[in-house]
């Protein structure tokens, strides 16, 4: 069996591709190297290429014998899709169907896809079910939405069968502190507070702290990125067990707050995080947690690590990588 990673030089992307071949499969991993790099590969079969150039995609599957993918490639910051909309729809919306057009003439029929738990919105409850509302607020999560879409009218009339995978908060790095995210190019919670407490920024913001939280400040499930990495294995052996098509939550369950990730990394490290309360980010909800009953009641999988995992494993890659892969 071979796998196709789109985006597999990626933050995720290469983390999941390293397990995957662990796991006993081989891989071939398609990247364009604008977001991702050729570091986070090492020496797994690579092309530098466009998901959307379906000559080359047709042309991999053929080669290397690919009858699985995995979708991680496309664009992910929030605030940019809002400003540059036709640069999402393009690339993360035309280029996914022309991938799965591609796949679909390779005769392709076993895709996971990385979707995300922003479809939900602002959600009017926790922990957040697969079964609620639907409420995109940015173009980013819209895009998402469509290709889970697209994905499911592909189920319907062709022989291609998905697991989309609904992210919570990704975070943390590798065990061994090889692989993680670049926070030069990161918006996120735990890449900024890192930052901060390795001295690489004067001072963490923290998004308001009067949300009616325990603590009034935002609440989220973060989700350890070897766990997450794991949960593609899972689907990929779901999808070959001949299952059904599925879409789902991966998350923990349990919420954590702004200032818990504050004082575990300030344990963790025994530094302090130097930190300021400022005003709300606009959009942000207070709080959103997954309810992760399908997933582990479908899958062969639930989380193996804890918050102290996530924090003592971005500790160690940032501290040793803060240039990222060029550092
Ligand atoms: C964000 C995106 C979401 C995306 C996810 C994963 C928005 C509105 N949502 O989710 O679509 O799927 O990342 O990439 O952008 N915080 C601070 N200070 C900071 C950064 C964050 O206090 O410098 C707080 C936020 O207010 C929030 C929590 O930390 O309460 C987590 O924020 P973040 O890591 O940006 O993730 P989300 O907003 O949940």
């Amino acid at each position: 069996m071979t796998v196709l990673i789109t985006g597999g030089a990626g933050y995720i992307g290469s983390l999941t591709a390293r397990l995957i071949r662990a796991s006993g499969r081989a891989t071939v991993i398609l990247d364009t190297l604008e977001n991702g790099h050729r570091k986070a590969v090492g020496d797994a079969p690579f092309v530098q290429g466009d998901v959307a150039d379906s000559s080359l995609v047709e042309r991999i599957c053929s080669e290397h014998g690919v009858d699985e993918v995995v979708h991680f490639a496309a664009y992910k910051a929030v605030g940019e899709s809002m400003s540059n909309p036709e640069k999402y729809f393009n690339n993360n919306v035309i280029g996914s169907q022309k991938l799965f057009g591609a796949l679909n003439n390779a005769g392709v029929e076993r895709v996971v896809f990385s979707s995300t738990a922003a479809v939900y919105g602002t959600p009017s409850t926790v922990p957040v079910r697969e079964t609620d509302p639907l409420h995109c607020e940015s173009v980013y999560a819209e895009t998402k939405l469509m290709i889970e879409n697209t994905l499911r009218w592909y189920a319907q009339t062709t022989p291609m069968r998905h697991a989309c995978l609904r992210y919570f908060n990704a975070a943390g790095a590798s065990d061994d502190a090889t692989l993680g995210e670049d926070w030069r190019f990161s918006q996120n919670l735990i890449p900024h507070v890192m930052k901060a407490v390795l001295g690489h920024s004067p001072v963490l913001q923290v998004f308001g702290n009067d949300f009616p939280t325990p603590d009034g400040t935002g609440v989220r499930d973060y989700i350890h990125v070897e766990d997450l990495a794991r949960a593609h294995v899972a689907a990929l052996d779901y999808l070959s067990a001949g299952n059904e098509s599925i879409t789902c939550n991966v998350g923990t369950g349990h919420g954590t707050s702004v200032l818990e990730i504050i004082a575990a990394t300030e344990r963790i490290s025994g530094k302090k995080v130097p930190h300021e309360i400022v005003a709300r980010r606009p959009g942000d909800p207070s709080q959103c947690y997954a309810d992760a009953g399908l997933i582990t009641e479908k899958f062969d999988w639930s989380p193996q690590r804890n918050l102290d995992d996530i924090i003592s494993s971005a500790y160690a890659w940032h501290s040793s990588h803060p240039q990222g892969h060029d550092s």
